[in-house]
């Protein structure tokens, strides 16, 4: 008698494996591997349950003049739309991941509430919480009085026959995609396999339906629940929310968009009554500005279409060990080494019996390379014991020569940093043609080395 087939599957990456092991080669993660069956997924039936059936090649030349845009339904919360790239679009499928009690079924639960009061069907499945918990929760973010109908179901066959009663829904929330499970696969609910074919139901269903659908996710990095990013390939836009745990504002961060940009962000402040759109995020962040200490500069930064500036903070203090230490947080590491070196190549200072410490202040992530002169500003800051100017904004590329190269936008840096009432700037030489206005007060320096002299005096 043959034997069923037992595969493992990595719960966090779904890559597969033919025995256990306690780390899995594939994406590094320990204690992920779990046994699922190989029957069941999608398309395992019978080969003869289905016939084969032609279809029908269009030309792409008669499909101009049909198509637009991509069909969206914007929400009205301008900082979700921005995120979504202008508003969820009919017929894909579009991710939600983010910590547990980060606040997704808070922002899902007030965009329901804008779309239904706009006349949208909007229909909100939850598989973990009771019709009645997500009506006090409506309730708490005003958006009882809205008809977004609510469910309570985990079984994705259950779920594609409730909404297919009546009108077809617009938009359909399902909260959470670890708690679903079909009958096309046999494993737990939870698990890599259920997940994945739950996922593949509804984005199959959203593409044959025309109705935008949302899934969402929870990140664990215990390994415990199947994470979201085996589902990231299948979906149509990745959006992550984050924010840290003692910081009272989120941030929607796009990762994948196949119909808009992805480096836009949305930013929220949470309150008692939900979450509140933040149009003009830097007054948020240098809102915990420190006052003019040493090590701290202000950098004029961009995400997507939007200037954000932020405050990046540096301590650098002798070291009580051999091996100095480095510690980064909202920057990249490696990059930090990098300006590190380049400061001590080029400029003549010493940082090699000096542990180092960089933040970004607020609990933001930084991921353009034009920190680099605000972070080596804050680092020279902090190593003289001199304060920077507490009117001066700094960006910049730093290459490996010492050399201060020039990043886009510089026009638009400028003109928020203006706004938020900076006289000065440092910025690479040769940044276009930018004019006026806190332009004028600008120093630009052609090589690190430059910068370093300023600070040191
Ligand atoms: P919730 O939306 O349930 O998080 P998730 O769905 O990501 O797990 O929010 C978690 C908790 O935080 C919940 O008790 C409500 C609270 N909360 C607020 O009170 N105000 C807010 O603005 C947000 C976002 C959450
Ligand atoms: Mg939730």
């Amino acid at each position: 008698m043959a034997r069923a087939r037992v595969q493992f599957i990595c719960q966090n990456c779904g890559s597969v494996h033919s025995r256990w092991a306690g780390k899995c080669d594939a994406c590094g993660e320990w204690n992920t591997l779990v046994e699922e069956g190989t029957s069941g997924g999608i398309g395992s039936g019978p080969a003869s349950a289905r016939k084969a059936r032609p279809g029908r090649p269009v030309a792409l030349t008669t499909l101009s003049g049909e198509i637009e845009d991509a069909p969206r339904i914007a929400s009205g919360i301008d900082e979700l739309d921005r995120a979504t790239g202008g508003g969820f679009v009919r017929g894909s499928a579009l991710l939600i991941g983010g910590d547990p009690g980060i606040g997704k079924s808070t922002l899902l639960t007030q965009a329901a509430g804008a779309l239904a009061r706009q006349g949208h069907r909007v229909v909100y499945v939850s598989g973990e919480e009771a019709v009645a918990q997500i009506r006090l929760r409506a309730q708490r973010l005003k958006a009882a009085d809205t008809p977004v109908e609510l469910a309570a179901e985990t079984n994705v066959e259950d779920i594609l026959a409730t909404v297919a009663d009546g009108r077809r829904p617009d938009l359909l929330i399902i909260d959470s995609i670890q708690t679903l499970w079909t009958d096309m696969a046999d494993s737990a609910p939870g698990t890599v396999t259920q997940v994945r074919a739950s996922a593949q139901a509804l984005i199959r269903y959203a593409k044959s339906t025309g109705a935008a659908v949302v899934l969402v996710g929870h990140v664990t990095k215990d390994g415990q629940i199947a994470g979201p990013r085996v589902v990231e390939h299948m979906v149509d836009g990745v959006l992550y929310f984050e924010g840290e745990g003692g910081h009272h504002y989120r941030i929607l961060r796009t990762v994948k968009n196949r119909f808009g940009p992805t480096d836009e962000i949305g930013v929220f402040e949470m309150s008692d009554r939900g979450l509140r759109e933040v149009s003009n995020p830097s007054e948020l962040f240098l809102g915990e500005r420190s006052a003019r200490a040493p090590g701290a500069a202000v950098f004029a930064g961009m995400e997507g279409t939007r200037p954000v500036l932020v405050e990046i903070q540096a301590l650098v203090a002798p070291s009580p060990l051999g091996t100095p230490r480095r510690a980064v947080v909202g920057w990249d590491s490696p990059r930090l080494s990098m300006v590190l070196a380049v400061l001590e190549a080029h400029c003549g200072v010493r940082f090699s019996t000096n542990d180092v410490y960089l933040n970004v202040a607020g609990g933001y992530r930084i991921s353009e390379p034009a920190a680099d002169l605000a972070v080596a500003a804050a680092l020279v800051s902090s190593l003289v014991g001199l304060a920077l100017p507490a009117d001066c904004v700094y960006f910049g590329e730093i290459s490996l020569s010492g050399a201060v190269r020039p990043v886009a936008h510089a026009q638009q840096r400028l003109k928020e940093a203006e706004k938020l009432g900076f006289a000065q700037a440092v910025m690479p030489a040769g940044s276009g043609d930018v004019a006026g206005g806190i332009a004028a007060r600008s120093f630009q320096p052609g090589a690190l080395a430059d910068l370093v002299a300023r600070i040191a005096g």
